[in-house]
């Protein structure tokens, strides 16, 4: 009996060793079989009708095969409230109001994986409540640009930034049988002319930093579904781009999922049916009869239409369905969710300057709060990444109510007025109010305000954009603050030096006036449904702040590259296409008026010669020192950073240091790892991250950390080769708390 249990134990043994892990996209195969047995039952319309929306959030299923619909909704960070059928205006649902969970780039600011992990099952959670199948998110395109529109939906400047969130946030919502669709594939950096601008780059960058965080998320994290973005890239659009979509994405990286084009970003049957598309949203005037006709004439074949529909097939077997009668019969927004969207705020803001006054001061007994930016709550607006949210702490909130349980009063007065711009319907502007993101300071409203700062013991100064001035479908002219601030916390400053500058934006501003008049500067962002309460700890101290900037934060937007080498803005602007195309005359045209009309439009392009020299990588290689730097952030204790060690094998590079909480209160330090080439024959950006972790140390606490840079991360995109290469040789690795503020360094060779 003994020899027979050792035997089969050995049996086991074998049996796990021998079978190699399955590979994150190859879960998606686990039913070719039933989905063999599926198709030879449809008819070539069901199939059809797969590929192109039923609503506008839906695509079509086969009812009479028991294959349910494919139901959508807009992330990335809450699950957007039910919009009409046909169209994007609410349905006015009472059930629908989501978590707001802090947007993208408040996620990157935690740098924490953890965090981001927590998020998607988050976000995952509340999508099967809501009977959603494919959240349209993460949204994770680099930052190149400092006046992006969707800067503060994306996450990072930073490749391995941006990859190692995405993948976590890919891996939380899909544990939670929900399926990311992430996007926008690929290189969708601006929203100037966005529907038909041309971004032109060479391969090296493409791969190490435009699609490194969709590689990751796809590769390693098996994100089922991938939205081709609007533009092109090098000559053809994204959503019928044969190297992105099939030579890349399906056959390097191994993808078995299905694309699903952005609302409007289908361009032709025969483009979207060879080079990738699986779904058209919205509409069927491609991937709709059509396809039926091309096959008719024998322009396509039944077999590349089962082809997509087996891809589509593989992620319906794998989301579980949600009966219509289980979905939206609970509110959406959890109370886990919200504690999530609680500590993650807590994790994003960012200390950019403390002259001692934060935090708030046991002898302060009144504050004065001065800004509409602390009353105004940021969960919609933007548009697609709008959320309804069942709840939002604004700042004002967050600090009324912090204080009072100090007895401090709090005093407010709104300062300015803020831009507000209407999407639909007339502009009706109200008294606090203006059509004019340049307006001068309001001489009443600034009296008002100053008045309050000289009756108080402190201020604290609300400054920023909002999502009129940041949004999806706009980029900004300039980075400068909005509606007379700078005049404002100038002379706030003069009434009360004691101030602190809080800046709710998702992206980079000018601070060259503000910076000099606030001893303290804090970056609140848009910070979800407990962005006020996060804030108010941390003002108060009961917290230490412990975020880390995901961009940088340049003097003046001249500075940034795309700006410095003039590619940005682009000179050729004949009007977007993804706008021109809803015009009530050009919707009128027949379809050959209509191709007609989208011939003849200048073709804008957008040329990357800054090639990989985006963000810090820039600022450092061409030494233009930055306001403030990819990485910055600090607390309210020091931290020590001892005993580095550093080797090198052939699976890569480790470093392990001692770090130590040299203060008097607990908290988190997100240590950073560049690595620095020497002499090397290939060229390369002054230093890249490569590694980074957020640790969380008690007052007094030490820690060893050991950090570790896989080979793989260490290798470059040989254009010769046409594939990833590793060059050998010298590298100095720089540890610190920022990409500025190096504490240790050491050397290996490779
Ligand atoms: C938008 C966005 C995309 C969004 C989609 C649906 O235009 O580009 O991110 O998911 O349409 O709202």
């Amino acid at each position: 009996m003994k020899k027979l249990v050792s035997f089969a134990v050995l049996l086991a043994f074998l049996a796990a060793a021998c079978s190699k892990p399955v590979a994150p996209q190859d879960r998606l195969l686990a039913h070719e079989q039933e989905i063999d047995a599926l198709i030879a039952q449809m008819t070539l319309e069901e199939k059809v009708e797969m590929l192109h929306s039923k609503t506008n959030m839906s695509s079509a299923g086969v009812e009479r095969l028991g294959i349910a619909d494919m139901h959508y909704a807009d992330g990335p960070f809450g699950i957007r409230e039910e919009g009409q059928p046909n169209g994007f205006m609410p349905a006015g649902w009472t059930l629908d109001s989501a978590t707001y969970f802090p947007t993208g780039s408040a996620l990157a600011a935690t740098w924490s994986e953890d965090m981001a992990y927590l998020y998607g099952t988050g976000m995952g959670k509340e999508a099967r409540l809501r009977g959603k199948d494919v959240i349209l998110g993460p949204a994770v395109n680099i930052q190149r640009l400092p006046v992006g529109g969707r800067t503060y939906e994306y996450l990072s400047e930073d490749p391995m930034l941006s990859a190692a969130l995405a993948l976590y946030y890919t891996k939380g919502v899909q544990d939670e049988g929900t399926a990311v669709c992430i996007k926008h594939f690929a290189v969708n950096n601006q929203e100037t002319n966005r529907g038909s601008v041309d971004a032109q780059l060479d391969e090296r960058t493409l791969r190490e930093i435009y699609l490194k965080p969709f590689e990751r998320a796809i590769r390693e994290g098996g994100a089922m579904s991938v939205m081709p973005a609007y533009n092109k890239v090098n000559g053809d659009y994204c959503s019928e781009n044969e190297h992105l979509l099939n030579e890349i994405l399906r056959g390097e990286w191994g993808f078995k999922g299905f694309t699903v084009s952005d609302w409007g970003g289908t361009h032709s049957t025969m483009g979207a049916m060879l080079h990738g598309l699986n779904v058209q949203m919205t509409g069927s005037n491609y991937l709709g009869q059509p396809v039926i006709d091309s096959i008719a004439t024998g322009a396509l074949t039944e077999e590349q239409v089962d082809e997509k529909v087996r891809q589509i097939l593989r992620v319906r077997f794998a989301v579980e369905a949600v009966p219509e009668d289980v979905a939206n019969t609970v509110m959406t927004s959890q109370p886990e969710s919200q504690a999530i969207a609680r500590q993650v705020a807590e994790k994003a803001i960012v200390l950019l300057k403390n002259d001692g006054v934060l935090p708030v001061a046991p002898e302060v007994k009144k504050i004065a709060v001065i800004g509409q930016n602390a009353v105004l709550k940021t969960q919609s607006g933007g548009m697609g990444a709008g959320v309804k949210a069942l709840y939002e702490v604004t700042p004002l909130e967050g600090i009324t109510s912090r204080a009072a349980e100090a007895g401090v009063e709090v005093a407010y007065a709104p300062g300015y007025r803020n831009y507000a711009r209407r999407m639909w319907g007339p502009q009706v502007l109200g008294p606090l109010e203006t059509a004019q993101i340049d307006e001068a300071a309001d001489p009443e409203l600034l009296a008002e305000a100053v008045a309050l700062a000289r009756d108080a013991d402190m201020v604290i100064f609300f400054g920023g954009t909002n999502k009129n001035i940041e949004t999806e479908g706009s980029d900004r002219k300039d980075i400068k603050l909005p509606c007379g601030q700078e005049t404002l916390v100038q002379a706030l400053y003069e009434a009360n030096p004691r101030l602190a500058t809080v800046l709710i934006s998702g992206g980079p501003t000018d601070l060259q006036v503000l910076e000099p008049v606030s001893p303290a500067i804090v970056q609140g962002w848009w910070n979800g449904t407990e962005g006020g309460t996060a804030l108010a700890e941390v003002l108060f101290g009961d917290i230490a702040p412990s975020g880390k900037l995901p961009f940088t934060f340049p003097v003046k937007l001249e500075d940034s590259p795309a700006y410095a080498l003039g590619n940005f803005p682009d000179k050729n602007t004949g009007g977007d296409l993804f706008t021109l195309m809803y015009r009530p005359d050009v919707l009128a045209m027949t379809p050959e008026q209509r191709q007609a009309f989208i011939d003849a439009l200048p073709k804008p392009v957008s040329q990357y010669t800054e090639g990989p020299l985006v963000g810090y990588r820039w600022f450092d290689t061409r030494e233009v020192k930055p306001m403030y730097a990819f990485g910055h952030g600090l607390s309210y204790v020091d931290f020590g950073y001892g005993d580095m060690k550093a080797s090198a094998g052939k699976k890569g590079v480790k470093v392990s240091f001692v770090l130590t909480n040299e203060g008097s209160m607990p908290a988190d330090e997100v240590v950073q790892l560049y690595v620095r080439r020497i002499g090397s024959e290939v060229e390369w950006p002054d230093k890249e991250l490569k590694a980074f972790r957020r640790v969380s140390l008690r007052e007094g606490e030490s820690k060893k950390v050991v950090l570790e840079i896989p080979v793989e991360d260490l290798r470059y995109w040989n254009v010769e080769k046409n594939a990833w290469d590793l060059e050998h040789g010298k590298l100095e690795l720089l540890l610190g708390s920022a990409s500025d503020d190096i504490r240790q360094t050491a050397e290996v060779t490779i």
